[in-house]
This record gives C-alpha cells, sequence and structure tokens, in this order.
C-alpha cells in the first residue's frame, strides 16, 4: 500500500476544495493507494463532515491548546473530527513562521499522544544538495526531531529537498533511492512501531509512475498537482 498525501497547501478556496474531495470521494477503494487530502486547515472540518469517508491531514497544528490562544489551531479539534493525520515541519512552515526542529519534535509527541499520525517533513537546501551533504544535514534533523528514548507509534517521514519543491526539479530515481536506503538505517537508531517513508517534491503526472516504482518508498507527497482533477484520478 503506497501513501498519497495531496498537499493543497493554500492553493483552493473552500468550493475548490469540496469539488476536489468529491473527486477523491467517487474513486474506488483499493488496497494500493491510501490517499489523504490535505487541504486549508480553514476547510478541513467542514469537508470532513461532508465527506465522511475521505481521509483528511492537517497542514500544521499548534502547541498551544484550547483556551487564550488567538490564531492556534487545538489539537482536540482534529481529534474530535476525525483528523487522523497532520503534516509537520513543510517547508513552508518553517520558512514562513520560524517553525524549528525542536518545534517539530514537540508537535510530533503532541500528535502522537493525541492518536494523529504525524507527516513529518524534512529535506535539504539547494547549496547543501550540491555540496553533497544532504545526508549529513537530514541525520541533524532527525536527530533533533526524534528521541531516541520515546517509543514512537505510527510516524510517516516525507523527504522532500527543498529545491525540489515547486519547480519542477527533482532528484535522479538512484538518488532517491539512495536516500531511502540512508534514512531506513539511521531510524533503526530509533524506536518505531511503524515507521513510513515519502518523497515530496514536484512529484506529478508524468514521474509519479516511476516514483512509486521504487520498491523501498511508501508513498508520496504532492502540492500542486494534487489540485488537478485528472492527477487525483489516476489513483483509481
Ligand atoms: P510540489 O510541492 O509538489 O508542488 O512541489 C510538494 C510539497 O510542498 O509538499
Amino acid at each position: 500500500m503506497k501513501y498519497i498525501i495531496f498537499n493543497w497547501k493554500s492553493y483552493l478556496n473552500i468550493s475548490e476544495s469540496m469539488n476536489l474531495s468529491k473527486v477523491v470521494s467517487k474513486l474506488p477503494s483499493t488496497k494500493k493507494y491510501k490517499l489523504i487530502s490535505s487541504p486549508n486547515n480553514f476547510y478541513n472540518l467542514t469537508l470532513k463532515s461532508r465527506y465522511p469517508k475521505n481521509i483528511y491531514a492537517a497542514q500544521n497544528v499548534d502547541l498551544h491548546g484550547k483556551g487564550a490562544s488567538t490564531g492556534s489551531i487545538d489539537i482536540q479539534d482534529l481529534v474530535s473530527n476525525k483528523i487522523k493525520f497532520c503534516i509537520l515541519g513543510h517547508s513552508e512552515v518553517r520558512s514562513n513562521f520560524g517553525e524549528t526542529d525542536l518545534i517539530i519534535q514537540k508537535k510530533t509527541d503532541l500528535c502522537l499522544h493525541n492518536k494523529i499520525t504525524p507527516i513529518v517533513c524534512i529535506g535539504e537546501p539547494v547549496d547543501i544538495y550540491k555540496s553533497k551533504k544532504t545526508k549529513n544535514y537530514l541525520k541533524k534533523q532527525i536527530n533533533k526531531i526524534f528521541k531516541k528514548s520515546n517509543i514512537y507509534n505510527e510516524v510517516i517521514l516525507a523527504y522532500e529537498p527543498l529545491w525540489s519543491i515547486g519547480t519542477g526539479l527533482t532528484p535522479k530515481m538512484s538518488e532517491i533511492n539512495d536516500i531511502l536506503q540512508f534514512l531506513t538505517k539511521i531510524l533503526k537508531n530509533y524506536s518505531f512501531k511503524k515507521i513510513k517513508i515519502l518523497y515530496g517534491g514536484s512529484v506529478n503526472l508524468s514521474n509519479i509512475k516511476e516514483i512509486l516504482s521504487l520498491q523501498k518508498l511508501d508513498g508520496v507527497l504532492v502540492g500542486s498537482a494534487s489540485t488537478k482533477p485528472s492527477f487525483i484520478k489516476y489513483f483509481k
């Protein structure tokens, strides 16, 4: 089973998100793919109540819960509305909101404590890639986000090279495979009951088949291409 995450970011308004959710809801269920839609957080609860069988992920959550916390998204709202996944540490959240690995560590713990599966994003900037220091960079991110003393339930890790997000550029398949092997190896130093590794960054209709053919890859996290019904219908 491959995980396919549709990250609609803030591309769509509510009626466009409704229309895409309808397309998702009409796909026959299959054991091949687990489809998870991540609409703008404003619409998540409305969409979930309109399409209860669809699986949704929040695009982020806050450490500050209910109460005097203006602008926060309380994790209990996800729990009580059966939103069972949450994207954490997306590069756009890191750069736009100054989110650090330490914050992502805390949010990962918060999600797991509330039985929400975190989809934790990591990835190197272009200068690190060019100087061939990607592995070292990813290892440091992982060391900061996960604790060796913890026992983690289900976690999804999304490897998203920053230079690949929204650029149309992707690493070579051999490079993705190499990173997958590396991540699998270093993740053995931690206690995960279940860990899935996805790739994200400029996945689209013309490369999806090849990317999903990577045996060790558990799925993909897709941004702009996933806002098109033709892409979603690929997974029927
Ligand atoms: P992209 O975005 O598919 O538009 O490159 C991927 C992501 O940001 O997760």
